[in-house]
């Protein structure tokens, strides 16, 4: 090394390279998806469209007929293709005359509490980002009011939504702006729309670190506000807004995350089933029950309507992960989910174009391909949707 590497001169160099960096990434962006290309969701096969209300596609061909409802697009071969805005349509039209209330529109009715979904593990890597995304998609096409939250610092889940979590956020918009202590905004301040119907989002970026950092300083003046209330107060404010939120937390147990967990009334615990990953689980859930303790010693109620583990990036045909699998079933029983979420180079190769499989026409993948991967997410997403019909008494 030589004697030139002071500490100034390692600070210009980080600092010039996060420029450049920033620079770099700005314009490879902008030649990708030009500024005012906002993200758009593809339309849907009729097939696809029916499978989503639960009706036969000959039915939704009925009703085109009839003139009831919105007007697909008809391409070449006579073939109908709906736009998610136009199966919105179609479930308020279908409800009207559903046979019992909640066959198409299945969200909340009167009495029903509002559904907060934490998607945790400490484990970096271990599916929780793309367990969130298309967990709140595949409600929110499924007809539920959904509010996605990107707690993680890294803002996977925000860059997924077609929001440049560096350069769109500049002036805040994060979910930090209305859990700070100081001068917290209202939460509704911070949530936009997304290109699909049903479904909002709160973006998250590096500033919600600060939550991180300024909730020991407020703990230590005494006036923190029970900083494990944050997130569900600022929630309360629209309680009345969606049916479900989903929280996508940071791979660490941190404020945020603790935060995130008190709010929650539903835990999803994603685990990649390899044996490092597995064994870091045994700490992260000692360490949840610990702090989990201390927050009810404080007086909160820390009971929730259920709590899951979900399989991630699973391979059927990898003997040993079979072993952890079958492992995490005797030692959890239902806790469990049936349907894991399959390893496939679909979900990964979406996610490098930053979508999730379903806004992925199955024309990009060979079929078997596409179809087995969509097949596992909508099998599990549906498993946690019966979970959160049961805690609704249905
Ligand atoms: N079912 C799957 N099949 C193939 N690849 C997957 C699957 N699930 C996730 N991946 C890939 O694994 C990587 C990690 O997934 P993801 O970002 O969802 O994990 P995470 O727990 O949110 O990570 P972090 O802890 O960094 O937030 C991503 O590149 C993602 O595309
Ligand atoms: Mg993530």
């Amino acid at each position: 090394m030589s004697r030139t590497d002071t500490h100034e001169d390692l600070n210009a160099v980080i600092r010039q390279h996060s420029e450049l960096l920033a620079a770099q990434l700005h314009s490879q962006r902008e030649s990708l998806f030009p500024p005012d290309a906002s993200k758009t969701m593809r339309k849907f096969t009729s097939g696809e469209a029916a499978s989503l209300l639960g009706v036969n596609d000959s039915y939704l061909r009925k009703l085109h007929l009839d003139g009831k409802g919105p007007s697909p697009e008809i391409s070449s071969g006579n073939r109908r293709h709906y736009s998610a805005d136009d199966i919105h349509s179609l479930r308020v039209l279908l409800e009207k005359t559903a046979r019992k209330p909640g066959d198409y529109l299945p969200g909340r009715r009167a009495g029903d509490h509002l559904q907060i979904i934490g998607v945790m593990n400490f484990k970096g890597g271990s599916g929780k980002t793309t367990s969130s995304a298309h967990l709140a998609q595949r409600l929110a096409l499924k007809g539920y009011r959904v509010l996605a939250i990107d707690l993680d610092p890294q803002a996977s889940m925000t860059a997924l939504h077609g929001v440049q979590p560096e350069f769109d956020l500049m002036n805040g918009g994060t979910l930090y702006d209305a859990i700070r202590y100081e001068e917290p905004v209202p939460i509704a301040e911070v949530i936009r729309k997304t290109y699909i119907p049903n479904l909002d989002l709160i973006p998250g970026n590096l500033e919600l670190m600060e939550f991180e950092h300024e909730t020991p300083r407020a703990l230590s003046r005494g006036n923190a506000g029970l900083f494990f209330f944050r997130v569900k107060e600022a929630l309360a404010q629209v309680d009345e807004r969606y049916d479900v939120v989903v929280i996508d937390c940071p791979p660490q147990l941190g404020f945020l995350t603790m935060s995130a967990l008190s709010a929650a009334t539903g835990v999803l615990v994603t685990i990649h089933p390899e044996m490092l990953d597995v064994m870091s689980m045994s700490q992260f859930l000692r360490m949840t029950a610990d702090l989990m303790d201390v927050i009810a010693d404080s007086g909160a109620d820390m009971s929730h309507d259920w709590m899951r583990y979900l399989l991630t990036r699973y391979e059927p045909t990898d003997a040993p992960q079979n072993r952890i699998v079958a492992f995490l079933r005797t030692m959890y029983g239902d806790k469990v989910l049936n349907a894991p979420m399959l390893k496939s180079t679909a979900i990964s190769d979406a996610g490098l174009t930053k979508q999730t499989l379903y806004e992925v026409e199955r024309s990009a993948f060979t079929r078997t391909t596409y179809d087995r991967a969509i097949e596992s997410l909508n099998a599990v997403n549906d498993e946690i949707a019966q979970l959160i019909q049961k805690t609704w008494g249905r």
